[in-house]
């Protein structure tokens, strides 16, 4: 008989978690759903909460709010370790950004703990063009980004759950760090290029200067923490030479080739995500 496990799944409702969450349950194992909406709740600025979350708990699939890289990420990745510990957690994966020396610090907690893990290092996700800050921009045909020429290999969710899954599932993955990119990279550029293509609409891009983009923030009253993660990922992240590289570690655990792009964009053109709003 297939083994059952109880899972949480911290921010189980967000970009990964909730596909994270789903398939394990289609699976037929017990997920618990950490966030802040849920019960019990789980509240990574409240540490009180997440005793409740991991009672009972075999294993966490670990999404931080709302990076790693951020001050005080390490100290609650020491405390939450500590609690999965004593809760008689028996294993983690770690969700990280890759190219981020600060979440490099979080990961080493994880692989410190004494648990199981898998750590599951993973670059910017396709998502964010129809699931976060850039949304917006592009509904409203405008986009201006700095950085306008770094090639990332963005790297779809569904990889990167699938990944996480397996991690959770099977001890083959224990003890191993995965760096999940897409199989190429694009510039901001091109991605609204084929954004505006697939949708057959006109979306502006203009390459602008990352302090005239935190001048805009500022002026929107954007809160002052997300500025500074913003001006880290774009700096530190987008910065960094080893940004554009292409790994095959998808293909080496699911045994298939990550999704392309092209894919992405065609599923997300069909859902009329990128319809443009219309203003009365
Ligand atoms: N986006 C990328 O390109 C990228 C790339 C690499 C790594 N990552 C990493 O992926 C992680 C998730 O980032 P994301 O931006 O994609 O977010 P996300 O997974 O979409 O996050 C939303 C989820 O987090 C929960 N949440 C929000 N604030 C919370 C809090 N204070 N306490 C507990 N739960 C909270 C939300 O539920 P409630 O609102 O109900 O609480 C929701 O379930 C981050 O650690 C990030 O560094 C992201």
């Amino acid at each position: 008989m297939k083994e059952q496990s109880n899972i949480l799944v911290i921010g189980g409702t967000g970009k990964t978690g909730r596909k994270v969450a789903n398939k394990l349950t289609k699976a037929g194992h017990n997920v618990r759903i950490g966030s802040r909406s849920t019960s019990p709740s789980f509240d990574w600025d409240d540490s009180e909460t997440w005793g409740h979350a991991l009672r009972g708990m075999d294993k966490v699939y670990i999404t931080f709010q709302p990076d790693l890289a951020v001050p005080g990420a390490l100290a609650a990745i020491e405390e939450l370790t500590k609690q999965a510990k004593r809760a008689d957690v028996k294993k983690l994966v770690l969700l990280s950004g890759k190219g981020e020396p600060e979440a490099e610090l979080c990961e080493q907690v994880v692989i410190h703990s004494g648990l199981a893990y898998t750590i599951v290092r993973a670059s910017w996700f396709n998502q964010n063009f129809s699931e976060s800050f850039f949304l917006e921009p592009i509904l409203e045909g405008f986009v201006a980004l700095p950085q306008a020429d770094v090639k990332v290999p963005y790297v779809d969710t569904d990889d990167i759950a699938d990944v996480a899954v397996e991690a959770l599932l099977h001890n083959k993955h224990d003890g191993k760090i995965y760096q999940l990119t897409g199989p190429r990279t694009l510039t901001f550029r091109e991605v609204i290029q084929e954004i505006a293509e697939a949708t057959q609409r006109d979306i502006a891009f203009t390459p602008i200067a990352l302090s005239a983009y935190i001048h805009v923030m500022k002026e929107q009253g954007v809160p002052a923490d997300f500025i500074w993660l913003i001006e880290y990922l774009f700096t530190e992240v987008l910065g960094n030479p080893n940004t554009a590289e292409i790994t095959n570690d998808i293909e080496q655990v699911l045994g298939r080739p990550p999704k392309d792009f092209s894919e992405y964009i065609k599923e997300t053109t069909t859902a009329g995500i990128w319809n443009p709003l219309v203003t009365n």
